[in-house]
């Protein structure tokens, strides 16, 4: 197939209207990415060499910045008004011409496409097909263009408005997304007319054009979750849904535990290893790569973060952007780390507040040790070295560097560098007063029977 060139045009300048929201549709994400960026990526997965042509319109700016974060082969055709979707493609009109052997078209808003689906819809045309739709059924084909065939060829699809009773009662729906011969496809969709009860550009109308030419037209039947659109926030969340469910499946597959599967959300570029077990409720912001034999107990958040392998996450841990956990290390319940090196077998297991920081290798951080990285206007740095050992409850202020082997006293406040092997102590010097307890009893209890009487 790879020998077969291919123009793919993304169409992604609907209103959105149902969502009720400032932004473009396409826009709107699951699990951390747009819903046109899954379209991207599909398209690309499918064939990486493929030539992407994107139609804007609402927010036209945001969405090709969008784009581009994720190609750079991108070209932008902005639709000026909404009158359909053979309007939309042909808003790529100079795509269309530079004759590719197949041309795909498919939705922004349909985020849970499969490469399988695209490149089962090109292999059909590499067999001969002109036109490859791709249809499903649904459960309640209410809203859905109808499929209508005779003999194993497609022969029309009828959207639902302009559909007969009979035709009405047909299951085999339109998913939207289409393959056809680059050979036609410039000159079928500008034959599309409006003559329909909405007076738009059907781009399913190439059908029935195809059809009356003699060209061989064909559905193909998709799992129905590769051509859900997304039209309000409910579908959203619907969309949300079967995509993690498929990337648990996947991650299980791959040799990961999951205890509670349906508890654990991931995200669109979560890279986890075979051998790490992740106990339920556990969430997964972007950019976030696991480690083999790594534990994530449960309740942690993690985002932007590094877990080498043979680690421990949590429970209840939050990671943030920029936090690296080298292997064996242990950041425990209740702790942060940002943008700070956790070493080699080194441990913040309680309470603990570990900001833009390097902790050396098999350095232990005491319950309720903070980095105090920030003054309100500038941010600092906290170097500590390796084996060294942090009391409970100090506090580290920054711009500090801890060195090797270091011992800090608990409850200090350390605010000056500590050299090597140094013990640091930064607080008051304990006094015990003998049998002052017994006498402030005695006051206390005057003072009381004093106000009782
Ligand atoms: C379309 C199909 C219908 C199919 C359904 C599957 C047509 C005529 N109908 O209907 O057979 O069952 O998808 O979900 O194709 N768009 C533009 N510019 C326009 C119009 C649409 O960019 O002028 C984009 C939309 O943003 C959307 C896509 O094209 O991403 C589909 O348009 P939409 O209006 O949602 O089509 P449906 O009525 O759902
Ligand atoms: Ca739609």
């Amino acid at each position: 197939m790879a020998s077969r060139s291919c123009l793919t045009i993304i169409l992604a300048a609907g209103e959105g209207t149902r969502m009720k929201s400032s932004m473009s549709k396409v826009l709107h994400e699951i699990a951390g990415l747009p819903l046109v960026g899954h379209v991207v990526k599909a398209v690309q997965g499918a064939d990486d060499g493929a030539d992407l042509a994107v139609v804007v319109g609402r927010g036209a700016a945001d969405v090709q910045k969008a784009v581009g974060k994720i190609s750079d082969k991108a070209r932008f055709y902005e639709q000026t008004e909404r009158l359909g979707t053979a309007h939309a493609v042909l808003a790529a009109r100079e795509a269309l011409a530079e004759s590719h052997d197949d041309v795909l078209v498919v939705f922004g808003d349909t985020p849970l496409i499969e490469e399988t689906s695209l490149r089962a819809a090109r292999n059909k045309l590499a067999e001969g097909a002109d036109i490859v739709v791709m249809g499903f059924r649904p459960e309640n084909p209410t809203g859905y263009g109808r499929l209508v065939e005779e003999n194993g060829k497609l022969i029309a699809i009828v959207e639902e408005k302009d559909a007969t009773d009979e035709q009405r009662k047909i299951t085999f729906c339109n998913g939207g997304l289409m393959a056809l011969n680059g050979k036609h496809a410039l000159q079928l969709i500008s034959a599309v007319k409006n003559d329909n009860s909405k007076g738009e550009y059907y781009l399913t109308d190439v059908v029935k054009l195809a059809h009356a030419q003699g060209l061989n037209v064909i559905a193909i039947d998709v799992p129905v979750e590769n051509v859900i659109g997304i039209n309000n926030r409910a579908e959203l969340a619907e969309a949300e849904a079967l995509w993690q469910a498929r990337k648990r499946r996947d991650v299980m597959l791959s040799g990961v535990t999951l205890i509670a599967p349906e508890t654990v959300f991931f995200a669109h570029d979560t890279l986890i290893e075979a051998d790490v077990l992740i106990e339920p409720n556990v969430f997964f912001g972007p950019k976030v790569t696991v480690e083999c034999g790594a534990v994530i107990h449960a309740f942690s958040h993690v985002e932007g973060a590094h877990i080498g392998a043979n680690t421990s996450v949590g429970p209840f841990a939050r990671l943030r952007p920029g936090a690296k956990l080298a292997e064996k290390a242990k950041v425990g319940n209740f702790c942060e780390v940002k943008n700070a090196d956790i070493g080699a077998g080194a441990k913040v297991n309680h309470l603990s507040y570990i900001g833009d920081a390097t902790v050396g290798a098999e350095t232990n951080i005491g319950a309720g040790v903070i980095t105090c990285n920030y003054d309100g206007y500038n941010k600092f740095k906290t170097i500590i070295g390796s084996n060294a050992f942090v009391g409970s409850n100090s506090a580290l202020v920054a711009p500090l560097t801890i060195g090797n082997g270091v011992y800090v006293a608990s409850g200090s406040v350390i605010t000056d560098e500590v050299p090597e092997n140094a013990l640091a102590l930064g607080r008051a010097r304990q006094v015990n007063k003998e049998g002052r307890a017994e006498i402030l009893r005695e006051k206390y209890k005057a003072i009381k029977a004093s106000k009782n009487k």
